[in-house]
């Protein structure tokens, strides 16, 4: 089924899914397949289409993959975890909140879609990196935008990217050759009403002509 939603609100409305997701509702392989086409359609810097998605959905890799997830996540909140005394801004808790709840489901989410890119970007100019992130990020987020439309709900991570290479192995993904670029998680969305998210101002960001 696809949401009555207009290309705007779709746009705007695509918010990180994380405590939302209905993690007991199967989600269908066609409707995977549809996305990732839709995702086929993104620009790429080369005339080959050098991206691969790897969908998991066995339930003993989502696991595997849980616990590298959360390994790299609890790492990288303790490290910013403020003292006990201070009173983060509402927002900032909420979206701490947000990510403790995906850490603790994280292996149940009956989908886990890892993006890769053919070569490597360790070591290149940044000119190289760009056409590498430039390929592989439009086609993501096409992605993530058409689940959105049918229902699913979706967050970009990179947390698991700690242990690329555990993960390889894990998935037989040739990890000299093929660079995963993140891991979303995917399921139904329990109700399918989302907001745009409070932004900053434009003109804080947008610069006419000159800097
Ligand atoms: C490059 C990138 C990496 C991210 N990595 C993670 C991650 O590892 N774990 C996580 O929970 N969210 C991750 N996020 C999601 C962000 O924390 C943030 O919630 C999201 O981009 C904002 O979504 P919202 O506007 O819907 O709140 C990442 C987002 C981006 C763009």
């Amino acid at each position: 089924m696809i949401l009555p939603l207009s290309p705007d609100e779709v746009l705007s409305t695509t918010r990180a899914v994380r405590r939302r997701l209905d993690l007991e509702r199967p989600v269908e392989r066609e409707v995977l397949e549809e996305c990732l086409r839709i995702a086929q359609q993104a620009p790429a810097a080369s005339y080959r289409e050098n991206w691969h998605f790897v969908v998991v959905t066995d339930a003993e890799k989502r696991a595997a993959l849980g616990e590298l997830w959360r390994k790299s996540g609890e790492r990288y909140l303790a490290a910013r975890r403020p003292e006990p005394a201070v009173d983060l801004p509402p927002n900032t808790q909420r979206l701490l909140d947000s990510v403790w709840h995906l850490m603790d489901h994280i292996g149940e989410v009956p989908i886990h879609v890892i993006p890769c890119i053919e070569g490597r970007t360790d070591g290149k100019s940044s000119a190289l990196q760009a056409s590498s992130w430039g390929t592989i990020v439009p086609a993501v987020w096409s992605f993530m935008l058409a689940a959105r439309t049918r229902g699913l709900g979706t967050c970009w991570t990179t947390f698991h990217l700690a242990y690329e290479e555990e993960a390889a192995d894990l998935l037989g993904i040739p990890y000299e050759d093929v660079m995963q670029t993140a891991l979303i998680p995917v399921a139904y969305t329990i109700g399918t009403d989302f907001r745009p998210a409070r932004r900053k101002p434009l003109e804080t960001m947008v610069h006419w002509d000159a800097w």
